[in-house]
């Protein structure tokens, strides 16, 4: 499992790509973050998921792309429920063996398969899916525009992308800048209508949106909640949380959660056709 060192965070600090794309697969493949958040890593969790794969109106037809996977429970929900083949891509490699045994567990091993990659340079051909989704990361990729253009690319004419996200609405106070809140999706999240625009100008039409912010602010109260726990648990040696600073973490989600009720930080889900050519 990848460790989050301070170097790591110092070199993303200063604009060290790689090392932000590194320091974001580091966290995310940590086993104790499903203590805070649950194995779902995105506000919503389970019913978002199901309700985007509506959405995208998914079938057994559909090879569906889970861009940024985590540990494959998006992917796994919906090769359950949809019955459609899902490709998970993921930067951390922990990320995709925990996905690989997620998948197995709940008998989709057959239907899933996932892989290492980066959003923003896709390991697959031209038009080889007929779906993308992505839960909860693309706020975190430094290129938007690179990623946008890889889904479309990844996509036959016709095909679908859905996305769920963290939105801002006006400038961030400063617990929710630099590194860490980047990490923690806040950083760089964006107006709702700037990922329109950012999906518009790579070539998606039609582009619906959804307001989901009842589920950003019911996870940051959760994860208020079970900080404590995390914070005893790390005290006596159970969990070992590299140099992740705990109280920096929580000073964050009180100054996020207090975000959230002034309207400033929000949950979005975004559904666009790749237009027939
Ligand atoms: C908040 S988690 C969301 C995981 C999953 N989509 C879910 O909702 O459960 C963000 C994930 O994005 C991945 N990630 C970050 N940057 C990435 C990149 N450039 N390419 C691929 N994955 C990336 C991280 O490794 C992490 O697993």
């Amino acid at each position: 499992m990848s460790v989050v060192t301070a170097e790591t965070f110092t070199a993303a600090a200063d604009g060290d790509v790689a090392a932000l794309k590194a320091c974001c697969a580091a966290v995310y493949g940590q086993e104790w973050l499903s203590l805070l958040v649950g194995d779902s890593l995105h506000p919503g969790g389970l019913a978002l998921t199901r309700h985007l794969g509506k959405r995208l109106r998914l079938g057994p037809a559909d090879r569906v792309l889970d861009i940024a996977c985590g540990t494959g429970t998006t992917s796994v929900l919906l090769a359950q429920e949809f019955g459609c083949h899902v490709t998970g891509v993921d930067y951390g490699a922990t990320q995709i063996e925990r996905a690989t045994a997620a998948a197995e567990s709940a008998d989709v091993a057959d239907r899933t398969a996932f892989e290492v990659g980066d959003a923003e340079s896709l390991p697959f051909d031209d038009g080889s899916f007929t779906a993308v989704v992505c839960e909860c990361a693309f706020c975190t990729f430094p290129s938007k525009a690179q990623a946008a253009a890889e889904m479309y690319r990844v996509l036959i004419p016709g095909g679908r992308v859905g996305i769920t996200d963290l939105t801002v609405s006006g400038p961030l106070p400063e617990a929710l800048q630099g590194v860490a809140a980047w990490v923690a999706c806040v950083a760089d999240a964006r107006p709702v209508q700037d990922y329109v625009a950012i999906l518009t100008a790579a070539g998606f039409a039609r582009i619906a949106t959804e307001k989901h912010n009842d589920a950003i602010a019911k996870l940051i109260a959760d994860i208020q909640t079970k900080l404590m726990g995390v914070s005893i648990l790390a005290g006596v040696g159970k969990i070992d949380l590299g140099d992740i600073d705990l109280a920096a973490g929580r000073t964050m989600a009180r100054v996020a959660r207090q975000a959230t009720r002034d309207g400033l930080l929000g949950y979005c889900l975004l559904t666009a056709p790749r237009p027939a050519s």
